[in-house]
């Protein structure tokens, strides 16, 4: 049996006619940038967080280095980002001319909240990036920084319907920040993103940034120098369609989880697991102690597995910038052995019966032999 990491195959053929029709719509209508498709989907993701304002972006990065453009911080300004992430959420900073403050994670691979608390030095903004889909403790977060005025910019990239308290991931902080790469939990058929606040200046301007700079009411005036990232229709209207596909999804996800961590946890491999309710599970990592090993054999087994991610952002960071490394001891401890098993909401119960076959067999848990 094959098992992909994620098959957009699986993708049930009712839901490649909705896409169909729906992209067929944006066609007849002969509107290819902005319009109808755009403002739906933007009134309905804004609708689902309980937020008053969505701005559709190209992609993910794009959506927060708009964010952080819209918050003013630029040169000069330092933002404190995780350690364990994906490196966009670094190059973000890098990109408006600031300077990224690397924090190690804590147990559950998320941004350690006492780490950051005890910084000496000032920062601006805080990026708090909800991995894997579990969410930071934004209670104790925005606690910590409301207070300051420092500002904080949700990556939400992997957390689309994932809440803490009754809060959505992207409401709690000044600005959210979400990528829709198709195998996000709410993905488009290609590159998008949004940004999401309740303060209607940011979204004017981030709306202002992502169109040229533009005015509201005239396209050929300028308030500030912007760039081309705006919602392309055709991915707003297959949006349009997964979103409502999302919460059934992200239960889906759940179920798989929860079945993966069952097993495993009777067999003693190790797994980076929060309480299965509280994440919408855009990742299932398990921890081998060899990993190149245990990746290897699962292949030959037919089974594609990720790592999400090699190094931690300060290693890949420092080939490409001017950054010392601040010795993120347990992000660097993570990336040396995580490994991501497959995990989409349309693995059907007998490749999940496979996946955990393999991961228990002698052969697999060899690998996971050992203290991590
Ligand atoms: C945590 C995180 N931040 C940012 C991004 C960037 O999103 P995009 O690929 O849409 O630019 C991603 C996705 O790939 C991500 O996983």
């Amino acid at each position: 049996m094959k098992v992909p990491f994620f098959d957009f195959k699986q993708a049930p053929e009712s839901l490649r006619s909705e896409w169909r029709n729906a992209i067929e719509k944006v066609i007849a209508s002969g509107r290819y940038i902005g319009g109808e498709e755009v403002t739906k989907f933007e009134n309905d993701w804004a609708g689902y967080l309980g937020l008053e304002h969505a701005v559709g972006v190209a992609n993910g990065l794009d959506a927060i280095i708009l964010g952080l453009r819209a918050l003013d911080i630029g040169p000069g300004s330092r933002v404190a980002v995780p350690s364990h992430t994906f490196i966009a959420t670094w190059l973000a900073v890098e990109a408006v001319g600031a300077t990224p403050v690397g924090i190690d994670c804590d147990d559950l691979g998320l941004m350690n909240l006492s780490v950051l608390e005890s910084l000496d030095e000032k920062i601006d903004a805080v990026i708090p990036v909800h991995m894997h889909g579990q969410m930071v403790n934004m209670l104790r977060l925005s606690d910590w920084a409301n207070p300051k005025g420092i500002k904080i910019i949700e990556d939400c990239a992997q957390a689309h319907g994932a809440n803490i308290h009754g809060r959505f991931a992207g409401t709690w902080g000044d600005i959210g920040a979400f990528s829709f790469y198709p195998t996000k939990n709410l993905g488009a058929l290609g590159d998008s993103g949004i940004v999401v606040t309740s303060n209607e200046d940011l979204a004017r301007k981030v709306r202002s940034l992502g169109n040229y700079g533009s005015t509201p009411t005239n396209k050929y005036l300028y308030d500030r120098p912007g760039i081309n990232s705006r919602l392309d229709p055709m991915q707003a209207a297959a949006l349009g369609v997964n979103l409502k596909y999302l919460d059934d999804w992200n239960l889906n996800r759940r179920r798989i989880a929860t079945r993966y961590i069952e097993t495993l946890v009777q067999a003693n491999v190790k797994m980076l697991v929060t309480d299965p309710e509280l994440s919408v599970w855009h990742h299932f990592i398990v921890l081998p102690e060899n990993r190149d090993n245990a990746r290897t054999d699962l292949e030959e087994m037919g089974i594609i597995t990720e790592i999400h991610y090699p190094e931690c952002a300060e290693d890949s960071y420092a080939g490409i910038s001017s950054y010392s490394s601040s010795e993120p001891y347990s992000a660097r401890l993570l990336a040396a052995k995580t490994l991501s098993l497959p995990l989409s909401p349309w693995l059907n119960n007998e490749q999940i019966d496979y996946v955990l076959e393999c991961v228990t067999s002698p052969k697999i848990l060899r690998n996971f032999q050992g203290e991590i």
